[in-house]
């Protein structure tokens, strides 16, 4: 089978952690299904800045320009707290995101059935819950200009950050909103806010334009998107794709992981356009959660959001179909045998470390494989 190349940046704090466990799972899939996956690693974040003086070096970017995909584990921490802002760790993931052009930024928010119980929220509530946040990944206030701390002759200082957005950047995050939302529910849900950002009331015009032009056979609802964060945690069911700006995708992903039970259970996409000559497209995957400084370390870490993440990449990135629903249902089943990691533990559940939820996946993975 032809080589499919993966660049691995596992980061910092427990993104270290997290993607040995993907390891094993890779390892599995070149042993029995003769995959062909050849991986690279490099620095990222903290530990990139630190052996190399930016946060994602040039000879980095080449190699993810070049991937077939990367996966990502996670950077930051509070040993950078002081680093300028341009070399933050943080910086490195938005580079990347920008010039690879990740415009759409798929977190699915999935209630594993053995985990309805795990969510702050009523079970009733998020059992069975399947949900989709499209959050558009280049655009916004994150990389709009003038973004600027500036000094103010009065002695006062003036913090500018722009939120930008030019029609063809909504035009495409609400076709791939359709075109996810055609293979399920078929219901879209935008969310902006029209009632008081100019780039709210344009997000929503060229979204309705793409939906009464292109997609008018599908359902189209706005939110103004604090209300859509309410009702997201009052009765998330409701929603299908919500599609959203850069800004509000981050938060309302953030509000979307509890659902599931825990930050550590929700993975991300963040894809490219199809090119028209080779039809492959660029590809980041990597969980929606952070460093978590607070445990890093300790082995503590759920590392299947990451895991989940590389099954998102076997399905968007490599068509691998099979192969990523036996990876998705290896995890439900670790979780149905009430293996757990601390963030997930339940009563009458066992907990294992980082280490051991990445075996206890591995082994159920490598026998559906096998089967
Ligand atoms: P965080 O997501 O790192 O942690 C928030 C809370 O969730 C913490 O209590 C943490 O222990 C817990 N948590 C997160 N992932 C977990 C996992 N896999 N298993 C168990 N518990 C988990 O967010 P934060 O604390 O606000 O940020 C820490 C650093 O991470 C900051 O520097 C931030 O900028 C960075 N960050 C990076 C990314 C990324 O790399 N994509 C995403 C978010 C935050
Ligand atoms: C995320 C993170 C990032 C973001 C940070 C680390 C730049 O919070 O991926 O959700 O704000 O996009
Ligand atoms: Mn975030």
């Amino acid at each position: 089978m032809a080589s499919k190349t993966l660049l691995l940046l596992p980061g910092d704090g427990i993104g270290t952690e997290i993607m040995v466990e993907v390891e094993k799972q890779i390892a599995i899939l070149n042993d029995v299904s003769n995959a062909g996956f050849e991986t690279e690693k490099a620095l990222v974040g903290g530990s990139a800045y630190d052996a190399e003086g930016a946060p994602v070096s040039d000879a980095t970017m080449t190699l993810a320009q070049a991937a077939d995909a990367v996966l990502f584990g996670s950077v930051g921490g509070p040993k950078w707290d002081g680093v300028p802002y341009d070399k933050r760790p943080e910086a490195g993931l938005l580079r990347l995101r920008k010039e690879m052009e990740l415009f759409a930024n798929l977190r699915p928010a999935i209630c594993y059935p053995a985990l309805a119980d795990a969510s702050s929220l009523k079970r009733e509530i998020i059992e069975g819950l399947d949900i989709l946040i499209l959050r558009e990944l280049t655009g916004g206030v994150y990389f709009g200009e003038p973004k600027e701390i500036i000094d103010l002759p009065n002695g006062q200082k003036r913090a500018i950050d722009t939120q930008v957005y030019e029609t063809y950047e909504i035009e495409r995050i609400a076709r791939a909103a359709f075109d996810l939302a055609k293979t399920r529910s078929g219901k879209v849900t935008s969310m902006e806010k029209r009632n008081v950002m100019k780039s709210g009331v344009f997000w929503n015009e060229v979204v309705t334009r793409i939906h009464k032009d292109e997609y008018p056979e599908m359902t189209l609802e706005h939110e103004l998107a604090d209300a859509g964060g309410m009702k997201l945690v009052k009765a998330p069911k409701q929603f299908d794709v919500i599609v959203t700006d850069n800004l509000f995708g981050d938060m309302l992903s953030d509000i979307a992981a509890m659902l599931t039970g825990s930050l550590g259970m929700l993975p991300s996409a963040s894809l490219g356009a199809v090119d028209a000559k080779t039809g492959k497209r660029k590809a980041l995957y990597e969980p929606v959660h952070g460093s978590a400084p607070d445990i890093a370390g300790t082995g503590k870490a759920n590392p299947l959001a990451m895991i989940a993440s590389l099954s998102m990449g076997l399905r968007y990135s490599f068509e691998m179909i099979r192969e990523a629903d036996a990876l998705e249902a290896a995890i439900a089943e670790t979780l149905e045998a009430g293996i757990r990691t601390v963030d997930v533990m339940a009563p009458g559940c066992s907990e294992v470390g980082t280490t051991g939820m990445g075996d206890a996946v591995a082994e159920r993975f490598r026998a559906k494989l096998t089967a």
